[in-house]
Protein backbone atom coordinates (compact mmCIF):
# COMPACT_ATOMS: atom_id res chain seq x y z
CA UNK A 1 0.00 0.00 0.00
CA UNK A 2 1.68 3.19 -1.28
CA UNK A 3 1.39 5.84 1.55
CA UNK A 4 3.32 6.77 4.50
CA UNK A 5 3.13 4.17 7.03
CA UNK A 6 0.08 1.38 8.40
CA UNK A 7 -2.23 3.99 9.16
CA UNK A 8 -1.82 6.92 6.62
CA UNK A 9 -1.79 5.31 2.61
CA UNK A 10 -3.88 6.57 -0.38
CA UNK A 11 -6.74 4.95 -2.09
CA UNK A 12 -7.50 5.89 -5.81
CA UNK A 13 -4.61 8.50 -5.11
CA UNK A 14 -6.52 9.92 -1.96
CA UNK A 15 -4.99 10.22 1.28
CA UNK A 16 -6.99 8.23 4.11
CA UNK A 17 -6.55 8.48 7.76
CA UNK A 18 -7.43 4.65 8.45
CA UNK A 19 -10.78 4.45 6.50
CA UNK A 20 -11.57 7.95 6.43
CA UNK A 21 -9.99 10.71 3.19
CA UNK A 22 -8.32 13.70 4.75
CA UNK A 23 -10.45 15.51 2.37
CA UNK A 24 -13.67 14.86 4.07
CA UNK A 25 -12.74 15.55 7.35
CA UNK A 26 -10.73 19.11 5.77
CA UNK A 27 -14.51 19.20 4.45
CA UNK A 28 -16.57 19.20 7.80
CA UNK A 29 -13.72 20.87 10.31
CA UNK A 30 -11.63 23.36 7.81
CA UNK A 31 -8.01 23.72 8.03
CA UNK A 32 -5.39 23.32 9.22
CA UNK A 33 -6.53 20.17 11.88
CA UNK A 34 -4.18 17.51 13.34
CA UNK A 35 -5.76 13.91 12.81
CA UNK A 36 -4.85 11.22 15.02
CA UNK A 37 -5.30 7.31 14.50
CA UNK A 38 -7.02 5.50 17.66
CA UNK A 39 -6.00 2.33 16.01
CA UNK A 40 -2.21 3.18 15.32
CA UNK A 41 -2.12 4.44 19.38
CA UNK A 42 -3.59 1.33 20.30
CA UNK A 43 -1.31 -0.88 17.96
CA UNK A 44 1.58 0.90 19.38
CA UNK A 45 0.29 0.37 23.10
CA UNK A 46 -0.30 -3.40 22.32
CA UNK A 47 3.70 -3.55 20.61
CA UNK A 48 4.89 -2.24 24.17
CA UNK A 49 2.54 -4.51 26.02
CA UNK A 50 3.46 -7.39 24.21
CA UNK A 51 7.22 -6.80 24.04
CA UNK A 52 7.73 -6.28 28.21
CA UNK A 53 5.10 -8.75 28.74
CA UNK A 54 7.87 -11.24 30.69
CA UNK A 55 8.96 -9.11 33.16
CA UNK A 56 7.28 -6.84 35.47
CA UNK A 57 7.20 -3.50 33.75
CA UNK A 58 4.62 -0.05 34.26
CA UNK A 59 4.54 1.95 31.42
CA UNK A 60 3.93 5.23 32.04
CA UNK A 61 3.26 7.55 28.87
CA UNK A 62 5.16 10.96 28.54
CA UNK A 63 2.13 13.79 28.36
CA UNK A 64 4.27 16.44 26.71
CA UNK A 65 4.31 14.34 23.45
CA UNK A 66 0.61 14.81 23.15
CA UNK A 67 -1.45 15.91 26.00
CA UNK A 68 -5.44 15.85 24.58
CA UNK A 69 -8.05 14.41 26.66
CA UNK A 70 -9.32 12.40 24.13
CA UNK A 71 -5.93 11.01 23.57
CA UNK A 72 -5.02 10.33 27.01
CA UNK A 73 -8.51 8.84 27.46
CA UNK A 74 -7.18 6.06 25.21
CA UNK A 75 -3.98 5.71 27.62
CA UNK A 76 -6.12 5.58 30.47
CA UNK A 77 -8.21 2.60 29.30
CA UNK A 78 -5.60 0.70 28.29
CA UNK A 79 -4.31 0.42 31.38
CA UNK A 80 -1.45 3.18 30.65
CA UNK A 81 0.00 5.25 33.26
CA UNK A 82 1.30 8.68 32.75
CA UNK A 83 5.03 10.57 33.07
CA UNK A 84 4.40 13.95 33.98
CA UNK A 85 6.35 16.99 33.62
CA UNK A 86 3.99 19.86 35.73
CA UNK A 87 0.69 20.16 38.08
CA UNK A 88 -1.12 21.02 34.75
CA UNK A 89 0.22 17.28 33.52
CA UNK A 90 -1.01 16.17 36.32
CA UNK A 91 -4.29 17.59 36.74
CA UNK A 92 -5.02 16.24 33.05
CA UNK A 93 -4.36 12.30 34.02
CA UNK A 94 -6.45 12.77 37.12
CA UNK A 95 -8.83 14.05 34.89
CA UNK A 96 -8.86 11.16 32.85
CA UNK A 97 -8.88 8.64 35.85
CA UNK A 98 -5.10 7.70 35.36
CA UNK A 99 -4.84 6.44 38.85
CA UNK A 100 -2.30 7.67 41.29
CA UNK A 101 -0.18 4.75 41.61
CA UNK A 102 0.84 5.07 37.89
CA UNK A 103 1.81 8.50 37.89
CA UNK A 104 5.34 9.67 38.00
CA UNK A 105 6.89 12.99 37.76
CA UNK A 106 9.89 14.07 36.90
CA UNK A 107 11.82 17.45 35.72
CA UNK A 108 14.27 20.18 37.12
CA UNK A 109 12.20 22.80 38.01
CA UNK A 110 8.93 21.92 40.25
CA UNK A 111 7.46 24.41 42.15
CA UNK A 112 6.35 24.35 45.54
CA UNK A 113 2.40 24.77 44.45
CA UNK A 114 3.26 21.30 41.73
CA UNK A 115 4.99 19.65 44.49
CA UNK A 116 1.78 20.14 47.12
CA UNK A 117 -0.46 19.13 44.41
CA UNK A 118 1.68 15.77 43.37
CA UNK A 119 2.13 15.26 47.39
CA UNK A 120 -1.36 15.46 47.91
CA UNK A 121 -2.59 13.09 45.29
CA UNK A 122 0.24 10.35 46.72
CA UNK A 123 2.12 9.72 43.48
CA UNK A 124 4.13 6.61 42.53
CA UNK A 125 7.16 8.63 42.33
CA UNK A 126 8.87 12.09 42.51
CA UNK A 127 11.85 11.53 40.11
CA UNK A 128 13.81 14.09 41.99
CA UNK A 129 16.68 16.26 39.76
CA UNK A 130 18.70 17.71 42.83
CA UNK A 131 19.82 18.17 46.75
CA UNK A 132 17.71 21.04 46.97
CA UNK A 133 14.47 19.67 45.63
CA UNK A 134 15.17 16.25 48.16
CA UNK A 135 14.82 18.90 50.92
CA UNK A 136 12.21 21.18 49.76
CA UNK A 137 9.62 17.94 49.02
CA UNK A 138 10.74 17.02 52.83
CA UNK A 139 9.55 19.86 54.02
CA UNK A 140 6.21 19.85 51.89
CA UNK A 141 5.52 16.35 52.36
CA UNK A 142 6.06 16.79 56.34
CA UNK A 143 3.78 20.31 56.13
CA UNK A 144 1.25 17.89 55.46
CA UNK A 145 2.03 15.00 57.52
CA UNK A 146 3.04 12.46 54.68
CA UNK A 147 5.60 10.39 53.53
CA UNK A 148 6.12 10.20 49.77
CA UNK A 149 8.11 8.09 47.34
CA UNK A 150 10.82 9.01 45.56
CA UNK A 151 13.26 7.86 42.97
CA UNK A 152 16.79 10.06 41.88
CA UNK A 153 16.86 10.76 38.03
CA UNK A 154 20.83 10.17 37.65
CA UNK A 155 22.78 11.13 34.77
CA UNK A 156 24.49 8.17 33.39
CA UNK A 157 26.73 10.52 31.28
CA UNK A 158 25.57 8.70 27.97
CA UNK A 159 25.63 10.10 24.66
CA UNK A 160 22.29 8.83 23.20
CA UNK A 161 23.20 10.05 19.39
CA UNK A 162 20.77 12.27 18.21
CA UNK A 163 19.60 16.10 18.01
CA UNK A 164 21.51 17.85 20.70
CA UNK A 165 18.37 19.98 21.74
CA UNK A 166 16.64 16.73 22.64
CA UNK A 167 19.71 14.80 24.30
CA UNK A 168 19.36 14.68 28.24
CA UNK A 169 21.91 12.07 29.67
CA UNK A 170 25.30 14.05 29.24
CA UNK A 171 26.61 15.70 32.41
CA UNK A 172 26.83 18.65 30.72
CA UNK A 173 23.00 18.67 30.41
CA UNK A 174 20.68 20.53 33.17
CA UNK A 175 18.70 17.61 33.85
CA UNK A 176 19.08 14.79 36.61
CA UNK A 177 21.97 14.18 39.34
CA UNK A 178 25.54 13.05 37.86
CA UNK A 179 25.80 9.47 38.13
CA UNK A 180 28.94 9.82 40.54
CA UNK A 181 27.42 12.06 43.03
CA UNK A 182 23.87 9.66 43.42
CA UNK A 183 24.99 7.98 46.07
CA UNK A 184 25.36 11.19 48.33
CA UNK A 185 21.64 12.10 47.14
CA UNK A 186 20.20 9.16 48.06
CA UNK A 187 22.18 9.09 51.74
CA UNK A 188 20.76 12.71 52.09
CA UNK A 189 17.21 11.41 51.06
CA UNK A 190 17.80 8.19 53.69
CA UNK A 191 18.20 10.80 56.22
CA UNK A 192 15.18 12.55 55.24
CA UNK A 193 11.88 11.41 57.43
CA UNK A 194 9.36 12.36 54.97
CA UNK A 195 10.69 10.83 52.15
CA UNK A 196 10.23 7.00 51.08
CA UNK A 197 13.11 5.71 48.62
CA UNK A 198 11.63 3.83 45.86
CA UNK A 199 13.60 3.63 42.80
CA UNK A 200 16.14 4.92 40.55
CA UNK A 201 15.40 7.21 37.07
CA UNK A 202 17.37 7.57 34.16
CA UNK A 203 16.30 9.45 30.82
CA UNK A 204 18.73 9.66 28.12
CA UNK A 205 17.35 11.28 25.46
CA UNK A 206 14.65 11.48 22.72
CA UNK A 207 14.01 10.03 19.12
CA UNK A 208 16.80 7.45 19.63
CA UNK A 209 17.12 5.49 16.55
CA UNK A 210 19.77 3.08 17.76
CA UNK A 211 19.22 1.25 21.00
CA UNK A 212 22.72 0.77 22.54
CA UNK A 213 22.66 3.76 24.14
CA UNK A 214 19.88 2.47 26.23
CA UNK A 215 21.99 -0.60 27.27
CA UNK A 216 25.20 1.92 28.51
CA UNK A 217 23.00 3.89 30.31
CA UNK A 218 21.25 0.67 32.05
CA UNK A 219 24.29 -0.59 33.14
CA UNK A 220 25.72 1.73 34.60
CA UNK A 221 22.19 3.02 36.56
CA UNK A 222 22.14 -0.73 37.68
CA UNK A 223 25.80 -0.37 38.87
CA UNK A 224 24.43 2.16 41.31
CA UNK A 225 21.52 0.13 42.12
CA UNK A 226 24.50 -2.69 43.76
CA UNK A 227 25.88 -0.16 45.06
CA UNK A 228 23.17 1.43 47.09
CA UNK A 229 22.14 -2.17 47.95
CA UNK A 230 25.51 -2.91 49.90
CA UNK A 231 24.77 0.72 51.66
CA UNK A 232 21.43 -1.08 52.92
CA UNK A 233 19.35 0.87 50.33
CA UNK A 234 16.81 -1.03 48.51
CA UNK A 235 14.75 0.27 45.46
CA UNK A 236 11.95 -1.68 44.05
CA UNK A 237 11.83 0.65 40.77
CA UNK A 238 14.16 0.78 37.98
CA UNK A 239 12.45 3.74 35.72
CA UNK A 240 14.79 3.83 31.89
CA UNK A 241 12.77 6.92 30.55
CA UNK A 242 11.58 7.38 27.01
CA UNK A 243 12.98 8.25 24.11
CA UNK A 244 12.50 5.72 21.66
CA UNK A 245 12.61 7.10 17.69
CA UNK A 246 10.22 6.92 15.16
CA UNK A 247 10.02 7.29 10.89
CA UNK A 248 10.33 10.67 10.31
CA UNK A 249 11.59 9.77 6.39
CA UNK A 250 10.14 7.15 4.73
CA UNK A 251 13.62 5.35 4.82
CA UNK A 252 13.67 5.29 8.21
CA UNK A 253 13.73 2.40 10.29
CA UNK A 254 13.14 3.01 14.34
CA UNK A 255 13.63 0.43 16.33
CA UNK A 256 10.82 -1.71 17.82
CA UNK A 257 9.99 -2.05 21.26
CA UNK A 258 10.89 -5.46 21.76
CA UNK A 259 14.51 -4.21 20.65
CA UNK A 260 14.53 -1.71 23.71
CA UNK A 261 12.84 -5.02 25.16
CA UNK A 262 15.63 -7.27 24.38
CA UNK A 263 18.44 -4.82 25.46
CA UNK A 264 17.40 -3.49 29.24
CA UNK A 265 15.65 -6.41 30.68
CA UNK A 266 18.18 -8.56 30.65
CA UNK A 267 20.46 -5.98 32.87
CA UNK A 268 17.07 -5.08 34.97
CA UNK A 269 16.80 -8.49 35.85
CA UNK A 270 19.63 -8.99 37.79
CA UNK A 271 18.73 -6.24 39.81
CA UNK A 272 15.45 -7.51 40.75
CA UNK A 273 13.39 -3.97 40.35
CA UNK A 274 10.46 -3.68 38.54
CA UNK A 275 10.35 -1.69 35.46
CA UNK A 276 9.15 1.52 34.33
CA UNK A 277 9.28 3.02 31.13
CA UNK A 278 8.12 6.45 29.84
CA UNK A 279 7.88 6.47 26.18
CA UNK A 280 5.95 9.30 24.20
CA UNK A 281 6.65 9.91 21.00
CA UNK A 282 6.97 6.04 20.10
CA UNK A 283 3.17 6.18 21.04
CA UNK A 284 1.87 8.63 19.38
CA UNK A 285 4.19 10.06 16.64
CA UNK A 286 3.38 8.32 13.52
CA UNK A 287 -0.86 8.03 14.94
CA UNK A 288 -0.52 11.68 14.05
CA UNK A 289 -0.45 14.36 10.94
CA UNK A 290 -1.22 17.97 10.42
CA UNK A 291 -3.35 19.08 7.45
CA UNK A 292 -2.90 22.18 5.72
CA UNK A 293 -4.61 24.10 2.77
CA UNK A 294 -2.21 25.52 0.24
CA UNK A 295 -3.17 29.75 0.39
CA UNK A 296 -0.96 30.81 -2.23
CA UNK A 297 1.61 29.20 -4.51
CA UNK A 298 4.66 31.97 -5.59
CA UNK A 299 7.87 31.65 -7.66
CA UNK A 300 10.75 33.86 -6.43
CA UNK A 301 13.73 33.65 -8.89
CA UNK A 302 15.20 30.44 -8.26
CA UNK A 303 12.59 29.39 -5.67
CA UNK A 304 9.33 28.05 -5.79
CA UNK A 305 7.44 28.54 -2.51
CA UNK A 306 4.06 26.57 -1.46
CA UNK A 307 1.99 28.76 1.22
CA UNK A 308 0.18 26.90 3.61
CA UNK A 309 -2.33 28.02 6.41
CA UNK A 310 -0.28 25.96 9.46
CA UNK A 311 2.77 27.59 10.46
CA UNK A 312 5.46 26.95 12.94
CA UNK A 313 2.56 28.18 16.10
CA UNK A 314 1.11 24.84 14.95
CA UNK A 315 4.17 22.32 14.36
CA UNK A 316 7.26 23.94 15.74
CA UNK A 317 9.94 21.34 15.19
CA UNK A 318 11.02 22.26 11.69
CA UNK A 319 11.75 25.57 13.21
CA UNK A 320 13.32 24.77 16.46
CA UNK A 321 15.31 21.80 15.46
CA UNK A 322 15.43 21.61 11.59
CA UNK A 323 13.58 18.64 12.07
CA UNK A 324 12.58 16.91 8.80
CA UNK A 325 8.97 15.96 8.55
CA UNK A 326 7.95 14.32 5.32
CA UNK A 327 5.02 15.74 3.24
CA UNK A 328 2.54 14.26 1.33
CA UNK A 329 -0.34 15.82 -0.74
CA UNK A 330 -3.75 14.72 -0.13
CA UNK A 331 -4.95 13.99 -4.18
CA UNK A 332 -2.04 12.36 -5.32
CA UNK A 333 -0.36 14.71 -8.19
CA UNK A 334 1.35 13.41 -11.25
CA UNK A 335 3.86 16.70 -11.59
CA UNK A 336 6.37 16.84 -9.30
CA UNK A 337 8.03 20.48 -7.84
CA UNK A 338 10.85 21.61 -5.49
CA UNK A 339 9.82 24.05 -3.47
CA UNK A 340 10.22 25.61 0.38
CA UNK A 341 6.92 24.52 2.07
CA UNK A 342 6.27 27.69 4.75
CA UNK A 343 3.74 29.24 6.49
CA UNK A 344 2.43 32.52 7.13
CA UNK A 345 3.97 33.83 9.83
CA UNK A 346 6.26 36.45 10.10
CA UNK A 347 9.29 34.65 10.83
CA UNK A 348 11.97 33.16 8.38
CA UNK A 349 12.18 29.87 10.55
CA UNK A 350 8.49 29.69 9.73
CA UNK A 351 8.76 26.63 7.62
CA UNK A 352 7.97 22.53 6.51
CA UNK A 353 10.11 22.07 5.03
CA UNK A 354 13.27 23.61 2.58
CA UNK A 355 13.68 22.75 -1.04
CA UNK A 356 11.72 19.43 -1.08
CA UNK A 357 10.70 17.29 -4.20
CA UNK A 358 6.84 17.54 -3.64
CA UNK A 359 3.69 16.94 -5.53
CA UNK A 360 2.69 20.09 -7.55
CA UNK A 361 0.10 21.25 -5.38
CA UNK A 362 -1.70 24.69 -6.44
CA UNK A 363 -4.05 27.09 -4.05
CA UNK A 364 -6.87 25.14 -2.44
CA UNK A 365 -5.05 21.58 -2.16
CA UNK A 366 -4.45 20.08 0.91
CA UNK A 367 -1.26 19.14 2.16
CA UNK A 368 -0.31 16.54 5.23
CA UNK A 369 2.48 16.96 7.47
CA UNK A 370 3.52 13.20 8.68
CA UNK A 371 4.67 11.83 11.79
CA UNK A 372 2.96 15.13 13.78
CA UNK A 373 1.45 14.04 16.62
CA UNK A 374 4.04 13.70 19.11
CA UNK A 375 5.48 17.35 20.04
CA UNK A 376 3.53 18.89 17.30
CA UNK A 377 -0.34 20.12 19.18
CA UNK A 378 1.68 19.92 22.57
CA UNK A 379 4.45 22.60 21.63
CA UNK A 380 1.82 25.10 19.39
CA UNK A 381 1.09 28.35 20.29
CA UNK A 382 -1.00 31.61 19.83
CA UNK A 383 2.15 33.29 18.05
CA UNK A 384 0.71 35.69 15.47
CA UNK A 385 -2.67 35.54 17.15
CA UNK A 386 -3.44 32.72 15.39
CA UNK A 387 -6.19 30.31 17.29
CA UNK A 388 -4.76 27.13 17.77
CA UNK A 389 -5.83 24.11 15.05
CA UNK A 390 -8.48 21.37 15.72
CA UNK A 391 -8.05 18.43 16.41
CA UNK A 392 -9.81 15.35 15.16
CA UNK A 393 -9.63 11.58 15.93
CA UNK A 394 -10.12 8.64 13.37
CA UNK A 395 -11.67 5.19 14.58
CA UNK A 396 -12.13 2.87 11.98
CA UNK A 397 -14.21 4.59 9.75
CA UNK A 398 -15.61 7.32 11.68
CA UNK A 399 -14.20 10.62 13.09
CA UNK A 400 -14.80 12.95 15.55
CA UNK A 401 -13.16 16.30 16.55
CA UNK A 402 -11.42 16.08 20.11
CA UNK A 403 -10.46 20.02 20.25
CA UNK A 404 -12.25 22.59 18.96
CA UNK A 405 -10.66 25.45 16.29
CA UNK A 406 -9.85 28.33 18.74
CA UNK A 407 -12.28 31.17 18.46
CA UNK A 408 -10.90 34.65 18.11
CA UNK A 409 -13.24 35.48 21.64
CA UNK A 410 -11.13 32.86 23.07
CA UNK A 411 -7.48 34.18 22.16
CA UNK A 412 -8.66 37.51 24.32
CA UNK A 413 -10.84 35.86 26.84
CA UNK A 414 -7.82 36.05 29.66
CA UNK A 415 -6.94 39.90 28.76
CA UNK A 416 -10.25 41.63 27.75
CA UNK A 417 -11.77 42.16 31.62
CA UNK A 418 -8.17 44.51 31.89
CA UNK A 419 -8.93 46.25 29.54
CA UNK A 420 -10.26 49.40 30.43
CA UNK A 421 -8.28 48.63 33.99
CA UNK A 422 -5.72 51.63 33.12
CA UNK A 423 -8.20 54.20 32.48
CA UNK A 424 -8.50 56.70 35.14
N1 LIG B 1 10.73 10.90 30.20
C1 LIG B 1 11.36 12.06 30.40
C2 LIG B 1 11.94 12.34 31.70
C3 LIG B 1 11.49 12.98 29.34
O1 LIG B 1 12.13 14.12 29.54
C4 LIG B 1 10.92 12.69 28.07
C5 LIG B 1 11.02 13.64 26.96
C6 LIG B 1 10.24 11.46 27.92
C7 LIG B 1 10.18 10.59 29.00
C8 LIG B 1 9.60 11.06 26.63
O2 LIG B 1 10.54 10.92 25.62
P1 LIG B 1 10.10 10.36 24.18
O3 LIG B 1 9.72 8.92 24.37
O4 LIG B 1 8.95 11.18 23.73
O5 LIG B 1 11.28 10.54 23.35
N2 LIG B 1 10.20 18.43 21.82
C9 LIG B 1 11.19 17.48 21.41
C10 LIG B 1 11.28 16.29 22.31
C11 LIG B 1 11.55 16.63 23.76
C12 LIG B 1 11.58 15.43 24.66
C13 LIG B 1 11.64 15.83 26.08
N3 LIG B 1 11.61 14.76 27.04
C14 LIG B 1 10.91 17.08 19.95
O6 LIG B 1 9.96 17.58 19.38
O7 LIG B 1 11.65 16.30 19.37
Amino acid sequence: MEGFNDYFSYKDDQLFCDEVPLSKIAEEVGTPFYVYSKKAIEDKINQYKDAFADYPTLICYALKANSNLSVLKIFSENDIGADIVSGGELFKAKKVGIPSNKIVYAGVGKTDFELSYAIREEILSFNVESIEELYVLNELAGARKKKVNISIRVNPNVDPKTHPYISTGLRTSKFGIDIDEALDAYKIAQSLENLNITGVHCHIGSQIMDVSPYKEAVEKTAELVFTLKKEGIELEYFDIGGGLGIKYKPEDRPPHPKQLADMVIPVVRQTGLKLIIEPGRSLIGEAGALVSQVIFTKNKKDKHFIIVDSGMNDLLRPAMYNAYHHILSVQKKDKKVVADIVGPICETGDFFALDREIDDVKRGDLITVMSAGAYGFSMSSNYNVRPRAAEVLVDGNNFRIIREREEYSYLIQPEEKYLNEGEV
